[in-house]
């Protein structure tokens, strides 16, 4: 049965369809950038394909359980035992019933846990029931990442096994796996490399193009496209979409939370949702209520090792209860910037990544015998970023400061350093830091990609640039209420903003 999914336009109005039965066989990868409206692509094609193929929706932000309403998707919440999520999944195999598997509100390590014990009950479905499903992961990033990351090994391993399986044995057993991702470089290659289908959005990091253009087979040079595609563009190619890349435009939907005049559509020939609710969350008279399988605990890394020596300081060196609490923990935060800053000086650290980075911080706090508990992986992430953009610990008092800490924290770890140093200046008032400069904290030789990572953040509303008549660049931040004197973006590099690392 051919089914073609209209998932919007090409240029010149006509339809871009997708062929539902050719991607069941062929799997699709869809990236771009936050706000590109990959969310958006995932709710069109689910939408669209509704009354034609049941569906799974893994979804990390809880923006799939209004379909639950129009199309009667059965929200699965996932607070629930490991155990009870694959025998969920089992049953919705068996009565392919469809489903969003809401996984917000959970920690990143609960989310993989919960996501890869269901997939693990999709994927090991009695062969009776290896019906075709569609099975949709926003942010597979989270589920597949490329690296090791804050998350313990064995969360990962399961995780990143459950998605490997989706994407790269799940189509004998019916599932086809539709994944979303914001950084291709951040997806696991063996997870991307299985969908034959791709719809790129906007992508702004050269990483993310060059992975792109390795997927599609496109030259770099031709993958350029991709930074200029704008909210809802996306260019298509795979075996369910068309042969050479096309461009398209994703049309509407109607159960966004934004949608205010919802188009009625015929609801799908499912059983109602009170049954289908029935049949999922009863077990059955002969299901084998058995206790869960005990594996054995998982092998431990030499990093694990190290960081649990690290944190493990013996009761004996615990300093009696400071009589005033308020100097002990400047003096703690005194301490832990002196290692840090022990660690910036290192001309090796640029080259180090974070991970490594971090278990010599928590060696040499504990050689130094630094009170009271080390930071966490993530604070540690932060604080190097603030300390390696050049930002003197002790600005976090002034005003305006932790904000924008807080606010580069939304950001990836690359370009917080980027972002603290242009929020700096304009804390401060004083002039735009070059595009010299930028490159060099970003840890580049290229303007241009100074002035790329500008424009970034001026599209998530982060800061609005303007210029002035002498072409010197201003900087304004919206959210600290303030900007940067003219600076002149052709300008020398700013010494006093150099990594250590480039004082070879
Ligand atoms: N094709 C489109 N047509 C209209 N609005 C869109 C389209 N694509 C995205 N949007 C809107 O843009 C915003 C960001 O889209 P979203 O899908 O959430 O992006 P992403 O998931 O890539 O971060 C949302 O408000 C969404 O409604
Ligand atoms: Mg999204």
């Amino acid at each position: 049965m051919k089914v073609d999914i209209d998932m919007g336009s090409q240029s010149g109005g006509k339809a871009a369809t997708l062929d539902l039965e050719e991607l069941l066989a062929t799997r699709l990868l869809v990236q771009g950038n936050s706000g590109s409206g990959k969310s958006h692509l995932l709710r069109r094609l689910l939408e669209q394909s509704a009354p034609w193929v049941q569906q799974c929706v893994i979804d990390p932000e809880g923006d799939f359980v209004t379909l639950a309403d129009r199309y009667g998707h059965v929200v699965v919440d996932a607070e629930r035992s490991e155990a009870e999520l694959t025998r969920i999944a089992a049953r919705i195999r068996q009565h392919r019933v469809s489903v969003v598997l809401n996984l917000e509100g959970l920690d990143v390590e609960q989310q993989m846990r919960c996501a890869a014990a269901f997939l693990g009950g999709l994927f090991d479905a009695d062969r009776d029931h290896w019906y075709p499903v569609l099975v949709v992961v926003d942010e597979a990033q989270l589920f597949a990442p490329a690296v090791a990351g804050e998350v313990s090994d064995e969360a990962r391993k399961l995780s990143l096994g459950a998605m490997t399986n989706l994407m790269c044995r799940g189509r004998k057993r019916g599932l086809a796996g539709v994944i979303a991702t914001q950084r291709l470089a951040k997806l696991a290659k063996n997870v991307a490399a299985e969908a034959s289908n791709f719809l790129m959005g906007r992508t702004f990091l050269d990483i993310d193009m060059a992975r792109a253009a390795d997927l599609l087979g496109m030259d770099r040079r031709q993958s350029e496209m991709f930074r200029d595609l704008a909210r809802g563009h996306f260019v298509a190619l795979g075996p369910a979409l068309s042969r050479r890349p096309l461009p398209v435009t994703i049309g509407t939907v109607e159960t966004s939370a934004r949608s205010t005049s919802p188009k009625l559509t015929p609801l799908p020939e499912a059983p109602a949702p009170a049954d289908a609710r029935d049949l999922i969350f009863t077990p059955a008279a002969d299901e084998v209520r058995a206790m869960p399988v005990r594996r054995p605990p998982p092998p431990v890394s030499t990093a694990d090792i190290l960081t649990q020596l690290a944190q493990a300081r013996p009761k004996a060196e615990e300093p009696a209860e400071p009589l005033l609490p308020v100097i002990a923990e400047a003096d703690h935060a005194a301490r832990i910037d002196e290692v840090l800053r022990e660690i910036l000086v290192d001309p090796d650290a640029a080259f180090r990544t974070v991970a490594v980075l971090y278990q010599d911080f928590l060696v040499r706090c504990r050689i130094r015998r630094v009170p009271g508990e080390p930071l966490t992986l993530a604070d540690f992430r932060r604080r190097f970023a603030v300390a390696r953009a050049g930002v003197d610990m002790t600005r976090e008092g002034e005003e305006g400061w932790p904000q924008a800490v807080t606010l580069s924290a939304g950001l990836p770890d690359d370009l917080q350093g980027v972002f603290l140093v242009i929020a700096r200046a304009a804390l401060t008032g004083a002039p735009c830091p070059s595009d010299a400069t930028i490159a060099r904290v970003y840890g580049s030789h290229s303007p241009s990609r100074a002035r790329r990572l500008i424009a970034y953040f001026e599209e998530r509303g982060l800061f609005v640039v303007r210029t002035d008549f002498r072409g010197r660049r201003i900087v304004a931040s919206p959210d600290l209420g303030c900007e940067t004197a003219p600076g002149d973006p052709a300008g020398p590099v700013d010494v006093s903003q150099d990594l250590p690392s480039a004082a070879e």
